[in-house]
């Protein structure tokens, strides 16, 4: 039987616990979600704030998995010790980050190319923390085929979770999934194995899910914000598209009454907003016009009257295409 259980991926700047919280308040579907990285650092005394989006006390809307991006095996140590104190039982290892400054330094992906400094970081590390390990990993950082020298690595471990991004490093966020090696993967694993990548519509979840029923689970980041009724719809097995940009003109009000409390001026706020307008604008793509009048406003009033602009327009809701599906890759 194929699993249904959803990811929320972790994006940083936009799936911090704020959203998290307010998304919880309006939407249905998501299992966990795995929270953006945090980087370890090699000073023996860890500022508690590095902890501020994980503090148990402010998680209670959504379940959490913390990641943490890390090449320095003690660093990890110490702060997987630190997080697990909190009362968490898995810690995520972030080795899909593919940015240059973290790359360059061997972090994230940029540590694939490596699969002897991967294993001795495991080495090192997963004996010694107090609880389960997972990893969020890419194909490799120059070429998918680094993975099929990964996966022996992966597999020596007692890991949680795999969780694949069958991208690789250099490829950013461009291109497509390269399913035909995920698929080597997951028959390669013996881990259980969680999918992510492009998944925006219905069609792309079905498709994957025929296609791979060993999947254990499946991660959305992306697509989740540019649809937040994504999860939901794929829970309840419908393709119906919502009815309505009611529950979404309240939840994006929501979130940012939500920011407007916690973040340094109303500036800020509005920035904050514009980074997830980029994504829910890709489900208006009728509506562009008025979305650029929200991406280009500077003040709080301005970012406003957009917004109303845009929402008495009565927008209509036309969330990623469901054609896709053929050969090895999911299409765009
Ligand atoms: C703005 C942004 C921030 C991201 N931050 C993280 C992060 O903190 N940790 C991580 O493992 N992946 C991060 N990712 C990668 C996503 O978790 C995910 O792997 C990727 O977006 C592909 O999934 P999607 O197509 O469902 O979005 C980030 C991606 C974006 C676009």
């Amino acid at each position: 039987m194929p699993s249904d259980r959803l990811y929320l991926a972790p994006l940083r700047g936009l799936t911090d616990v704020v959203f998290r919280t307010v998304f919880s308040r309006h939407f249905k579907g998501f299992d966990l979600a795995v929270a953006p990285f945090i980087s370890t650092v090699s000073a023996p005394r860890v500022k508690p704030s590095l902890f501020k989006d994980i503090l148990p006390e402010r998680n209670r809307a959504m379940p959490v998995v913390p990641q943490l991006l890390s090449n320095d095996p003690e660093g990890f140590i110490r702060m997987a010790r630190r997080i697990a104190d909190l009362g968490y039982g898995e810690i995520n290892l972030n080795l899909g980050c593919p940015f240059p400054m973290v790359a360059k330094k061997g972090r994230g992906s940029g540590m694939l190319p490596f699969p002897d400094r991967v294993a001795a970081f495991l080495d090192r590390v997963a004996p010694a923390i107090p609880c389960a390990l997972s990893i969020k990993t890419r194909l490799g950082f120059h070429g998918a085929d680094e993975i099929y020298r990964l996966m022996p690595v992966f597999n020596q471990y007692p890991l949680s979770e795999l969780i694949f991004h069958p991208r690789t490093g250099i490829q950013m966020y461009g291109g497509r999934p390269d399913l035909d090696t995920f698929s080597d993967c997951l028959a390669e694993s013996a881990l259980p194995v969680i999918y992510n990548g492009d998944i925006r519509s219905p069609a792309a979840f079905l498709y994957l899910k025929h296609r791979f029923p060993a999947v254990r689970g499946w991660m959305i980041g992306r697509g989740a914000l540019a649809d937040p009724f994504l999860a939901e719809h794929l829970k309840a097995g419908s393709e119906k598209i919502p009815p309505d940009s009611t529950r979404f003109r309240v939840f994006q009000e929501d979130l940012f009454r939500a920011y407007d409390a916690i973040l340094s001026g109303p500036a800020h706020t509005v920035d904050r907003m514009k980074g997830f307008w980029y994504y829910f604008s890709q489900s208006f793509p009728e509506n562009r016009r008025d979305i650029k009048k929200i991406l280009r406003s500077k003040s709080p009033d301005g970012y406003r009257d957009a917004v109303s602009t845009f929402f008495d327009a009565d927008p209509v809701w036309r969330p990623a295409a469901s054609e896709p599906l053929t050969g090895g890759c999911l299409e765009d």
